[in-house]
C-alpha cells in the first residue's frame, strides 16, 4: 500500500479483512472492468447475483440467501427475521463480539452474570437497546441462567461464529455447539455471523472447521471482493418469513449490485485450497516472527489464532492466563505497548490494524520480500513495547 507522501507499507489490514487476494488482483480488476462496462445497476436481479448466492449456498449450511450491502445490514436483518419468525422480542449478544453498527447490538455488558443492555455510544438510547441481553463470551452457565430467566422472550442468540472483534478469541469448549442446543431446546434461532470469519477461514468460513448448524448467518467482506456486498441466509422455514415470500420486510435498492457482486464471486472462485494454505502459512510465520521479536525483548505477550486469523495481545505478565477467553481477558491487556508497537511498525512500513481489540488480516499477496520488511520491523517495534512501563 502506497499513502499519499509515497510511503509504501506491508498491509496487514486488508481493508479490514476483505482483501484475500491482495490489493488490485489483476483478475478482479478484470472482471470489475468488464462488468463496469456492462453497467453499474438495474434493479432487478442479475445472474452474478444469482450465481454468488449459489456458491454461499455451496459452501455453507443455508439453504436460501439474501444479498445485502454490508455486514451491519446482515446482521440487522438476520435479527428483523428471527424476531418476527419466533414472535419473541429479546436478543442475546456476547460482550466483545461487533455485529456492524445496529442500534439493538451496540449494547456492552455491565457487570454481572446477566446484564440488560446499556448503550454502548452516544445516540443509541436505552429503548432500543432494552431487549438486548449481553453475557460474557464461552460462559455456558450466563447462557443457561438467561434462558432460565427469560426463555420464552428470547428470540435469538447471535455470536462471531469465531470473534475477532475483542482481538481473536475462538470458541472454547464447543461453545456454538452449546449455542445452537440451547437454542433448540428453548425455541430460539441460533444467528451464527461470519462476516470477518466467512470465506477467509476456509473456503466455509468457520463452519468449515467447527460444523455447527446455525439456524442463520451472516456474511460480508470476503464475499464483497473489495466491494459492499453481504448477505444474510438460514433454514428455509425461516427464510420463508422474509418478504415479499413472507411478511418481514427487507429491501435494498443496490443490494446484489452488479460490480459488487462480480468482485466476489471472482475472488471466491480465485480463492482455490492452495492460496488458503499460503495465506495459512504466511499467518503462521508472521506469528512465529512476532512472538520471537517480543520474547527477545522480554514483553509479554499471548498470539490466539482462527485459522489465519490470529492477534497479539500485550499481557501484563508471562504469568499471567495463558489464554484470553472473554472481553474481560481481553481488557486486561497493557494498551499503552500495543500503541507503542503500532507506531513503530507504522513508522517502518507496516500497518497493522490500530487496534489492540482487532484480528490481523493476512492476505495471498504477502511475499517473502514483505515478510523481509515485517522481520526487520519488528525488532524496533518490540523494543517500543518493552520501553513502556505499566
Ligand atoms: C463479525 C462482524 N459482523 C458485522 C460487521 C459489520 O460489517 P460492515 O462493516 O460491513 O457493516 C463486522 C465488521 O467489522 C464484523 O466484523
Amino acid at each position: 500500500m502506497t499513502d499519499v507522501d509515497g510511503n509504501r507499507y506491508v498491509d496487514l489490514v486488508s481493508s479490514w479483512g476483505p482483501l484475500l487476494l491482495g490489493h488490485a488482483h489483476p483478475e478482479v480488476i478484470a472482471a470489475v472492468q468488464a462488468a463496469v462496462a456492462r453497467g453499474t445497476s438495474y434493479g432487478t436481479p442479475t445472474e452474478t447475483e444469482v450465481l454468488l448466492g449459489e456458491e454461499i449456498v455451496a459452501r455453507t449450511p443455508v439453504d436460501k440467501v439474501r444479498l445485502v450491502s454490508s455486514g451491519t445490514e446482515a446482521t440487522m436483518s438476520a435479527l428483523r427475521l428471527a424476531r418476527g419468525f419466533t414472535g419473541r422480542a429479546k436478543i442475546i449478544k456476547f460482550a466483545g463480539c461487533y455485529h456492524g453498527h445496529v442500534d439493538a447490538l451496540l449494547a456492552q455488558a455491565g457487570s454481572g452474570v446477566i446484564t440488560l443492555g446499556i448503550p454502548g455510544t452516544p445516540g443509541v438510547t436505552e429503548a432500543t437497546t432494552a431487549d438486548t441481553i449481553v453475557l460474557p463470551y464461552n460462559d455456558q452457565a450466563a447462557v443457561t441462567a438467561a434462558f432460565a430467566e427469560y426463555g420464552d422472550q428470547i428470540a435469538a442468540v447471535i455470536t462471531e461464529a469465531s470473534p475477532g472483534n475483542m482481538g481473536v478469541v475462538p470458541p472454547r469448549d464447543n461453545f456454538n455447539a452449546f449455542l445452537a442446543q440451547t437454542c433448540r431446546d428453548n425455541g430460539a434461532l441460533f444467528i451464527s455471523d461470519e462476516v470477518m470469519t466467512g470465506f477467509r477461514i476456509t473456503r466455509s468460513g468457520w463452519y468449515g472447521v467447527d460444523g455447527v448448524q446455525p439456524d442463520l448467518m451472516t456474511f460480508g467482506k470476503v464475499m464483497g471482493g473489495g466491494f459492499p456486498a453481504a448477505a444474510f441466509g438460514g433454514r428455509a422455514d425461516v427464510m420463508a418469513h422474509l418478504a415479499p415470500e413472507g411478511s418481514v420486510y427487507q429491501a435494498g435498492t443496490l443490494s446484489g449490485n452488479p460490480i459488487a457482486t462480480t468482485a466476489g464471486l471472482t475472488t471466491l472462485r480465485l480463492a482455490t485450497d492452495e492460496v488458503y494454505a499460503k495465506i495459512d502459512e504466511t499467518s503462521l510465520t508472521i506469528q512465529r516472527l512476532v512472538s520471537t521479536a517480543l520474547d527477545k525483548e522480554g514483553v509479554p505477550h499471548v498470539i490466539q489464532a482462527a485459522g489465519n486469523l490470529f492477534s497479539v495481545f500485550f499481557v501484563e505478565s508471562s504469568e499471567g492466563p495463558a489464554e484470553i477467553r472473554d472481553f474481560t481477558g481481553a481488557n486486561a491487556q497493557v494498551l499503552p505497548r500495543f500503541t507503542a508497537f503500532f507506531h513503530a511498525m507504522l513508522d517502518a512500513g507496516v500497518y497493522l490494524p490500530p487496534s489492540a481489540f482487532e484480528a490481523w488480516f493476512v492476505s495471498a499477496a504477502i511475499d517473502d520480500d514483505a515478510l523481509a520488511a515485517l522481520e526487520s520491523a519488528l525488532a524496533p517495534a518490540a523494543r517500543a513495547a518493552a520501553a513502556v512501563q505499566d
